[in-house]
């Protein structure tokens, strides 16, 4: 399997054999980094970490994945500093960093941003979310945890829980249950729905997806459920985000209601959707989840620059 020169854009771009080699990829490189291994996959390149929207876990994962796999680091952390708040175009910027490094790892709020980026750079862009469009990096790191959390991944059933419109970690990640054949429970408020071309497009591949407001019964069958924060930035009145924050708060009392071992999961930042007392149950898999992406981040590094 050959993934140098590979832009990673979005959910639906991997066949199943390719998310498994991904996987097994972050599993070498996590026994390795574990194992006190002092790596130098990546030496003489260097990577550019280019966030144009906020971010804790994609940006510091991936410099962190950047500097342990051996590589170099720059970094535009604060677009603000850039000479984006001079006016400048995000593609003029990318033409310009794409001469200067070997790998280009974009966040940016249009969707379809990292599309562009990829079309305009010689060297591989990886999306690390583009708007309400898609985030396949977490995508990845999720099934990676939901395997390592469960020991296989397939055949379960897993509900995506709050923003399924603006949250576009679902939005990758739908794509991957259908391939793995896991079942999906669809529960968000009205206003908040997956996108209809998103489920459409899901559906006819196959998908079986439910959709629902009963947040306990989807809980009660589910082996995963994957909680989802209120994107307020992407809300287009404050109103609007009023009305739908807080909509679900999973907290202890609603897990009486889940299945026995259900594994809770996250892309993180949490506002208020997971109450603190979460934390101490063994299914709570979210900081668990947020580590593992640093592996799986080292895996990408690693495939599209033909060195893993
Ligand atoms: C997510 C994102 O940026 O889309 N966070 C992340 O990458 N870990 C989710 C979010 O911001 O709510």
């Amino acid at each position: 399997m050959n993934f140098r020169g590979v832009d990673i854009l979005n959910g639906y771009q991997f066949t199943n054999q390719e998310l498994n080699h991904i996987m097994n990829t972050a599993a070498q490189y996590e026994t390795r980094v574990k194992s006190g291994e002092v790596i130098h996959d990546l030496e003489g390149m260097v990577v550019a970490s280019l966030f144009f929207e906020p971010s804790t876990r994609t940006r510091l994962s991936f410099e962190a994945a950047i500097n342990r796999i051996g590589a170099k680091c720059i970094s535009m952390a604060d677009a603000s500093a850039s000479s984006a708040a001079k006016g400048e175009t995000m593609l003029d910027t990318i033409k310009t960093v794409d001469g200067y490094v070997d790998v280009i790892v974009m966040r940016h709020p249009v969707k379809g941003s990292a599309k562009e980026a990829a079309d305009a750079a010689v060297h591989p862009v990886i999306n690390g979310g583009d708007g309400a469009g898609q985030h396949p990096t977490q995508a990845l790191l999720d099934i990676y945890t939901m395997r390592k959390e469960k020991g296989h991944i397939g055949g379960q059933t897993i509900t995506f829980l709050g923003d399924l419109k603006y949250g576009r970690t679902v939005h990758s990640l739908g794509y991957f249950m259908q391939q793995f054949g896991n079942k999906m429970i669809f529960a968000s408020p009205e206003e908040l729905k997956m996108p209809e071309n998103i489920t459409a497009d899901l559906r006819s591949k196959g998908a079986d997806i439910t959709e629902t407001t009963d947040v306990k019964a989807a809980l009660s069958e589910s082996d995963f459920v994957y909680v989802t924060r209120v994107q307020r930035e992407r809300f287009p009145s404050i109103e609007a985000y009023e009305r739908c924050k807080g909509s679900y708060i999973v907290n202890n009392e609603l897990l009486k209601y889940a299945k026995k071992d259900i594994t809770i999961l996250h892309p993180l930042p949490r506002v208020d959707e997971i109450a603190t007392e979460v934390d101490d149950y063994k299914g709570a898999a979210y900081f668990r989840q947020a580590h593992n992406g640093m592996y799986l981040r080292m895996a990408l590094l690693g495939l599209v620059t033909g060195r893993a």
